[in-house]
């Protein structure tokens, strides 16, 4: 197959690219194609690679309609509601919700997930999305965290639960230390997550400081942790939110420590502009990390959805562009460059962040044809007004888009 008239990951220049057996086998200006080679013209088209979502939790996504409303819109509320929902789960009504997620993703031209899974209750949910998993494989590949919701030290079961997931297949380990009853039990979790990752070699991602309280400093825990265990950049720190509040002294001595860790950040804007400042009158905090500052300092940040359509985010279809948007304006990233290399955020920093090198994610000569190529010319246009897919292709072959 060869595309005609693309401009590959920003790049002025129209080019054409022959994709062989499902992989890139020539990037170059006017290609001729050869005799029964079939063409495909890219109307000089931005061509990108696979978005990744490096957050989301498919055991709740699009579950609104049958756990009913959220009336306050508050994590409160959505955590009791959920609670309550969780007990009833069963193996066929998770999967067939997280694989009409897939398929939002799908259109959306998202090829990678990290899926948090609860594993508090029991492994239900787990063990769904497990085989699930297995069984989408070549349309969209699914990182699977085993996520003690309710914190590591709820109960000997969570623990428990939480080492089995591990165990049979999980390939990160989640945790939530800003949850857990005390400071204390808090960094304990840290360290129980980080040894369980060593004991399995697995990766850590952790919902990390998701509160507006400027004292919840698990993060520089966890990033210490990442350091001092050799973990490294195997190691992420999910929303950290409360960074929004921590004064510049602090922060200065934080990142520190973030550069040494290697350690991944993860934002999810459109859910955290939703469920915190929710204990401020006025002013209320805007509810993200500090995306801006920690890109500028060289840390790896990637964004995530979290949530669809479910207790705690009644929005939402699976498109990352909409993500990144509510970020740019939430982290005052609105300059023409910031806004035309912001596509790097869920793309390449997602790949970072889920370790897919190993997977030969990016758009070169020799790796895996798999790539959207979008109606705009600019990805400031795909951001401003311009966000339909003309091709989205996963190991050379073309997927369909919904319109
Ligand atoms: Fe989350």
């Amino acid at each position: 197959m060869l595309i005609k008239n693309i401009r590959i990951e920003h790049v002025d220049n129209l080019q054409d690219m022959r994709i062989e057996n499902g992989i890139i086998c020539e990037i170059m200006q006017d290609v001729k194609a050869k005799e029964g080679e079939s063409v495909i013209d890219g109307q000089g088209g931005l061509l990108l690679p696979p978005f990744v979502d490096s957050h989301v939790h498919l055991d709740t996504c699009l579950s609104l309609d049958v756990t009913g409303p959220n009336q306050s819109g508050t994590l409160f509320e959505g955590i009791r509601i959920w609670s309550q929902y969780r007990k009833n789960l069963s193996k066929e009504e998770v999967q067939e919700r997280a694989m009409r997620t897939i398929r939002l993703y799908q259109n959306r031209g998202v090829q990678y997930i990290r899926s948090h899974v609860d594993i508090s209750n029991d492994l239900t949910a787990f063990k769904a999305l497990l085989e699930l998993k297995k069984q989408v494989a070549d349309r969209m590949e699914i990182q699977l965290v085993a996520f003690p919701q309710d914190g590591v030290f709820a109960s000997e079961q969570v623990r428990k639960n939480l080492e089995e997931a591990v165990s049979m297949g999980a390939d990160v380990v989640g945790g939530i230390p800003h949850f857990e009853l005390t400071r204390e039990h808090g960094e304990q979790s840290v360290r129980f997550v980080a040894e369980l990752a060593r004991k399995y070699d697995k990766l850590v991602d952790m919902h990390c400081d998701e509160i507006d309280d400027e004292q919840s400093r698990f993060l520089e825990v966890l990033a210490a942790q990442a350091y001092e265990s050799g973990l490294g950049n195997k190691v992420s720190a999910s929303h950290t939110t409360a960074m929004h509040s921590y004064n510049g002294a602090y922060c200065d001595k934080l990142f520190r420590v973030l550069k040494m860790s290697g350690i991944n950040i993860i934002a999810n804007p459109l859910v955290n502009v939703n469920l915190q400042g929710r204990f401020d009158t006025y002013p209320k905090r805007r509810g993200i990390t500090r995306v801006k500052e920690l890109l500028e300092n060289g840390i790896n940040v990637s964004l995530g959805h979290d949530d669809i359509y479910d207790p705690f985010y009644p929005m939402g279809d699976g498109n990352m562009v909409e993500v990144l948007s509510m970020g740019l304006h939430l982290c005052h990233m609105m300059g023409y460059g910031e806004l035309n290399d912001s596509w790097r955020m869920i793309t390449y920093n997602g790949a970072k962040t889920l370790h897919l090198e190993e997977t030969d994610y990016g758009i070169a000569v020799g790796k895996p044809a798999n790539f959207n190529i979008f109606k705009a010319q600019s990805f400031f246009e795909v951001l401003r007004s311009e966000r339909e897919i003309l091709w989205g292709v996963r190991k050379g072959k073309l997927i369909k888009c919904e319109k």
